[in-house]
């Protein structure tokens, strides 16, 4: 899954890389009861959203000198693009993945587990957002901003998930929600495979 260039470290071996710029990520999450077309059960919304460039990743962003730490990063960086004002911390940090070209950068990502209500506070807050309608929808005015990310797959095997994975993602963001999605248990190792392995079939 993971590109050649990139390996991953843990986050306190990457912050020592000299000649790196860091960025944070974060991936928002709740359990949810919810049920589409009354029949499909959600299980967990999953933040995402559309950026800018028309890819799709978590919200966040590169962590700048004034920030006292990475932490400290993606907390501005969230109340920047989502308007939340959370706080995330380091028993928060789930991996971090180092990259060296196109550009020497460490990513730092980060997972927090909200209720329900609280996601949706979220949701409706980022609208409202600095950079909403900026970094966080695009230019040309598409509809963009916060996603939730359909952990189901529909009857035609492909709508739902599979549909998901085979769109456009920003540096390791795809990763980054695989493993997330994997080791927080959101979804069965088995729907998982089967969502992964039908893009490689289309892909090929
Ligand atoms: P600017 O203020 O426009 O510089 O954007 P930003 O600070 O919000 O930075 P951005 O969110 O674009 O993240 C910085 C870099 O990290 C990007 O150039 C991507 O290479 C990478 N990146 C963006 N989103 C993700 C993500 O969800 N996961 C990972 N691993 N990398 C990401
Ligand atoms: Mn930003
Ligand atoms: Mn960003
Ligand atoms: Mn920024
Ligand atoms: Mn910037
Ligand atoms: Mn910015």
């Amino acid at each position: 899954m993971l590109q050649p260039d990139t390996r991953r470290h843990v986050r306190i071996q990457s912050i020592t890389l000299q000649g790196f710029k860091h960025a944070c990520h974060a991936m928002l999450y709740a359990r949810s009861e919810e049920k589409l077309f009354r029949r499909i059960p959600v299980r967990y919304a999953v933040l995402m959203q559309m950026r800018f460039d028309g890819r799709i990743g978590f919200p966040g962003g590169f962590v700048d000198l004034q920030d006292c730490s990475l932490e400290d990063g993606l907390n501005r960086e969230l109340y920047e693009e989502v308007g939340c004002t959370l706080r995330l911390s380091d028993a928060d940090h789930m991996c971090s993945h180092v990259t060296d070209t196109p550009q020497k950068l460490v990513t730092h990502f980060y997972t927090k587990e909200l209720s329900l209500a609280e996601l949706h506070q979220v949701e409706a807050g980022a609208v409202s957002a600095k950079e909403h309608g900026l970094e966080v929808m695009h230019k040309y005015a598409i509809a963009m901003g916060l996603i939730r990310v359909p952990l189901f797959t529909l009857r035609d095997g492909v709508g739902g998930l599979p549909a998901f994975f085979a769109t456009n993602f920003i540096g390791n963001a795809r990763d980054e929600l695989v493993d997330a999605l994997r080791h927080l248990r959101l979804i069965n190792e088995e729907r998982l495979a089967s969502a992964l392995k039908s893009v490689t079939n289309r892909n090929e």
